[in-house]
């Protein structure tokens, strides 16, 4: 009763409603009338993996990688955001290929220097943590070669050191001043795809719980779909149909290479928001597509693709991105962009928006954000046993105390 009174109170006073959506909503939220748990603390099945809750833990790029090899900074930082008590944690974009990355400073997998850098942190992660883990496989296309953000993520032209020819569709730079990429010829498109293949092997020995491929945010895959960036006039290019078709080859052969029983999900742009770009429409196509060869589910984001978009940015606004593809796709869809308060994650979950919230900045700024909000909606939350004394006097059975010390007594 308490928690129904919490949730309540909370979901009453939501700062944000999704723009379009104001008159769906009564005063009191439909949630409040199902007994009384939290849908965003209610555990999600993504393809065979269940995860304990639908908050996830969005891919950020750390730039603190040497050579594609994670460091001491990856152990560090995963290793905290593994205690957050988040349903999953998909590591940043990690590139298939030397070329594949933004910058010099990205994590990698497409050697075994890799893939054994990375087994070492996740060993130290997996021992204190049972967070289900995935992996954002990803190539970087014309948008690689730069500069780390903090040094002004510039291009890095290809003769200076540190810098390297990009790939893409079609020579078209994503900023003027960009060196054109190369267009990619039948044997390269082949080689990017089985360099995908091979990082997807790698991940599934690493023991990922799954992969989300990267289409998003103007890299490479999602420049095949851009009529902004691609301009090819063979089978890769022009209509939908062809455009769509390097993107769902990786993801048959990201697919292929990953053991069946863990999923394969994709970060799509749902918009380019710029007119003549990619769109809502060709999000749902391709959503369509990717259902039909076994993907788990969309994570919807958008933009990225071009310097001209003018993105209205506002709490939550690509939830309604997420809200079509769910209604019309069928596949579990996560919502990213803009959701910072329990309240907001929890009525987008509650109205059947999306199946799950994405948080990137909101976690870094705040590594607790779930137990937070566990305690604001009356949840339950994982957190490991040497923190268990902090838990606050007014949420007394906020952290889900399974595992006991000696004779019973929690420790
Ligand atoms: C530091 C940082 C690094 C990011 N790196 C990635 C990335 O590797 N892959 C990706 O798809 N998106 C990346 N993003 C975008 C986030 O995953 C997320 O979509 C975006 O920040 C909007 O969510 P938010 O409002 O919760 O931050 C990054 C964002 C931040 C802040």
């Amino acid at each position: 009763m308490k928690n129904l009174e919490r949730l309540r109170e909370v979901l009453t006073k939501i700062p944000h409603r999704p723009r379009g959506a104001e008159t769906r909503h009564s005063a009191v939220h439909p949630a409040i009338r199902s007994p009384l748990v939290s849908r965003l603390f209610s555990p999600l099945p993504l393809g065979s993996l269940t995860l304990p809750n639908r908050i996830v833990i969005a891919p950020m790029c750390q730039y603190a990688a040497v050579d594609g090899n994670a460091t001491d900074w990856h152990l560090i930082h995963l290793g905290s955001l593994a205690l957050s008590g988040a349903g999953l944690m998909v590591l940043e974009a990690t590139a298939v290929s030397p070329e594949g990355r933004i910058s010099a400073a990205d994590l990698g997998l497409w050697n075994d220097a890799n893939e054994t850098a990375l087994a070492l942190v996740l060993a130290s992660v997996r021992r204190h943590a049972a967070m289900p883990l995935a992996i954002q496989l990803s190539h970087a296309g014309r948008k690689g070669s730069t500069q780390v953000p903090w040094e002004g993520g510039s291009q890095v032209h290809p003769h200076e050191p540190a810098g390297w020819q990009t790939l893409g569709p079609s020579a078209v730079p994503h900023a003027a001043t960009d060196t054109p990429p190369h267009a990619l010829d039948a044997d390269g498109l082949r080689r990017v795809r089985d360099d995908f293949a091979r990082a997807a092997r790698r991940a599934a020995r690493l023991g990922f719980d799954g992969i989300e491929l990267h289409a998003a945010h103007g890299y490479l895959l999602h420049q095949f779909l851009s009529p902004l960036a691609n301009h090819r006039t063979d089978a890769y290019g022009g209509p939908l149909e062809n455009r769509m078709r390097f993107p769902l080859e990786v993801f048959e052969a990201v697919r292929e290479a990953f053991p069946a029983g863990r999923p394969v999900w994709i970060r799509l742009s749902a918009t380019d928001w710029v007119e003549g770009g990619w769109d809502l429409d060709g999000t749902v196509a391709l959503s369509h597509a990717l259902k039909a060869r076994g993907c788990a589910a969309i994570h919807v984001s958008s933009g990225g693709v071009s310097t001209a978009q003018a993105i209205p940015l506002a709490p939550g606004y690509q939830v309604p991105h997420a809200r079509r593809v769910k209604a019309e796709v069928g596949l579990p869809t996560i919502a990213v962009g803009l959701i910072t308060s329990a309240a907001h994650a929890e009525a987008v979950i509650a109205d059947g928006e999306a199946d799950a919230v994405g948080l990137a900045r909101a976690m870094l700024y705040d590594p607790r954000w779930p137990w937070h909000a566990a305690a604001e909606l009356g949840a339950r939350v994982a957190a490991p046993p040497q923190y268990w004394r902090c838990q606050p006097r007014e949420a007394k059975d906020l952290f889900d105390m399974t595992r006991q010390g000696p004779g019973g007594r929690t420790m």
